[in-house]
């Protein structure tokens, strides 16, 4: 008889576990979220999110320059204009709080990568991430007409300086339609990042309170998709790099690992995972109460996203994981 298999010998001893490790956290897969407002010298913390805040641009310059000193490759950034309309104006202005953010940070931190969210749920006043007909109360996004808007929103937020463009509507088509409008308007070099299967989520939760983005009535479940679906995803991935997508992101994490998965299967593209607001809040409340360990559980979340297949994690705990794993 053979001996036993005894997988216990690889782990007697922490350098031999480093040696068999498959997997790697470092703080270069990281991407950590930022929210703008206007107005100087702001910083609110969203109730709902402790450690994150809505921050006015000079508070935005300042972090993002610690966020690049602790070695985070890359922001993302969100607005909260100071009027929503019913075209999304606030979305696609040049002067929009998205780009100025994204100007300063550029010309302030120019190593840092900043990739801007084109939606256009912050910027209407019903919250929805499209355009409606005007008077419709169901909350009926109107596809096409959306993405005139969408297109409009990526090439200004290209022109302030964004590095990367990362349409988050769900809208049919409008990978093609921003890669369209970005390559006529010059901006043949800038990658779009698409939030390809994004699932109608309750984990959104607290992202709404800090982007002030709930929608006023209805859900958005006729453009987000159910969780219950996992071909869909592959479908929507699919034509997602038909359309010329560069990057693949998978929103939210936690409930959808197996997703992520599939994705990096199913593609040749670097796919991401957001790691989203109410994920975040969940550990953060427990952690407050001293029921967990906040870093180990933070970084063992982060592991099983580079697990599943992410090659890259947006997160909140991005600034904390990166002391924790410089330790
Ligand atoms: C909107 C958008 C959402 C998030 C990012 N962009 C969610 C939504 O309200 O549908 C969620 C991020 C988070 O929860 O952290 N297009
Ligand atoms: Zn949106």
């Amino acid at each position: 008889m053979f001996p036993i298999h005894r997988p216990r010998r690889l782990r007697n001893h922490p350098q031999l576990r480093r040696m068999v490790r498959e997997t790697v956290l470092t703080t270069s897969d990281l991407i950590y979220p930022l929210f703008a407002v206007s107005g100087e010298a702001i910083a609110q913390e969203v109730k709902s999110m402790p450690g994150v805040y809505q921050l006015s641009v000079d508070k935005i310059v300042e972090e993002a320059k610690q966020v690049h000193d602790l070695g985070i490759p890359a922001i993302i950034l969100f607005g909260i204009p100071v009027d929503k309309d019913q075209e999304a104006t606030g979305a696609w202005h040049d002067h929009g709080i998205v780009q100025q953010a994204a100007t300063a940070v550029k010309q302030a931190v120019p190593d840092l990568i900043v990739i801007t969210d084109t939606c256009l749920c912050e910027y209407t006043t019903h919250g929805h991430c499209g355009y409606l007909e005007v008077g419709d109360l169901t909350g009926r996004v109107l596809n096409d007409p959306t993405l005139e808007l969408i297109k409009k929103t990526a090439v200004s937020q290209a022109k302030a300086g964004a590095d990367i463009i990362a349409p988050s509507g769900m809208m049919d088509g409008f990978v093609q339609a921003a890669r369209a409008a970005l390559d006529e308007a010059g901006f043949q070099d800038i990658p779009i990042f698409s939030y390809a299967a994004k699932y109608a989520s309750a984990y959104y939760g607290p992202f709404r309170d800090a982007a002030d983005s709930t929608p006023q009535f209805g859900d958005r479940r006729t453009y987000q998709m159910d969780p219950a679906n996992a071909r869909e995803a592959l479908k929507e991935v699919r034509m997602d790099i038909h359309e010329g997508a560069d990057m693949l992101m998978v929103k939210p994490g936690l409930a959808y690992m197996d997703i992520i998965w599939q994705v990096k299967q199913a593609s040749e593209l670097p796919v991401a995972a957001y790691n989203v607001s109410g994920e975040y809040s969940m550990v953060k409340a427990a952690a407050l109460n001293g029921w967990i360990d906040e870093e180990r559980v933070v970084l063992e979340t982060l592991t099983g996203f580079k697990r599943a297949g992410a090659d890259m994690i947006l997160t909140y705990h991005a600034k904390d994981a990166a002391r924790w794993l410089s330790n």
